[in-house]
C-alpha cells in the first residue's frame, strides 16, 4: 500500500500502534509513507511487490513473518481502475493484467508461502 484507501487505513490503525508491512511497486512512494510512519515510532517493513508476480507475494509474506513472527491483518486492496469500454480496449493483455492484481493477487498474497 501506498496510495488511496489501504494508505488511509493504515493511519487509522494508528491508536492500535501497529507494526506495519508496506507492499506496492513504487518504492520511493511508500518510503515516504515508511517515514512518516518511522516518525511516529512505528515499526515499518517496506517490501518491493507485485502483486500479480506470486514469487513477489511469497518474499513478502515470508519477510513479514521473519520479522514480525505472525500477520494479523491482511489487507489486499492493490488495485487499478480502467476507465475504458470493452470496445475501446485493443490490447486484451489489459485485461489479463488487471486480472492478475485483483484477483491472483489477493490469492496469493493470502495463500503463500
Ligand atoms: N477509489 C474508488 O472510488 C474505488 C471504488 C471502488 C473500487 N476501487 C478499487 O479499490 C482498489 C484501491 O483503490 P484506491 O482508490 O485505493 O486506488 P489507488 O489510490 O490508485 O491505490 C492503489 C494502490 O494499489 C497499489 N498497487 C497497484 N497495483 C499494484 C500491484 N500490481 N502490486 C502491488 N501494489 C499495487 C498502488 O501502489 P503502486 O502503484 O506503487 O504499486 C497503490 O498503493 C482498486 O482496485 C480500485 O479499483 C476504488
Amino acid at each position: 500500500m501506498s496510495a488511496g484507501f489501504s494508505k488511509a487505513l493504515s493511519y487509522a490503525t494508528a491508536p492500535q500502534s501497529p507494526k506495519l508491512v508496506l507492499a506496492a511497486r513504487d518504492s520511493p512512494r511508500f518510503e515516504a509513507v515508511a517515514e512518516i510512519w518511522e516518525g511516529l515510532a512505528v515499526t515499518t517493513l517496506v517490501m518491493p511487490t507485485d502483486v500479480g508476480d506470486p514469487r513477489a507475494c511469497a518474499e513478502a509474506v515470508q519477510s513479514a513473518f521473519a520479522k514480525f513472527s505472525t500477520i494479523d491483518v491482511l489487507v489486499n486492496n492493490a488495485g487499478m481502475l480502467m476507465w475504458a469500454t470493452v470496445e475501446d480496449v485493443q490490447d486484451v493483455s489489459r485485461f489479463q493484467h488487471l486480472m492478475n492484481v485483483h484477483a491472483k493477487g489477493s490469492v496469493y498474497c493470502t495463500k503463500l508461502p
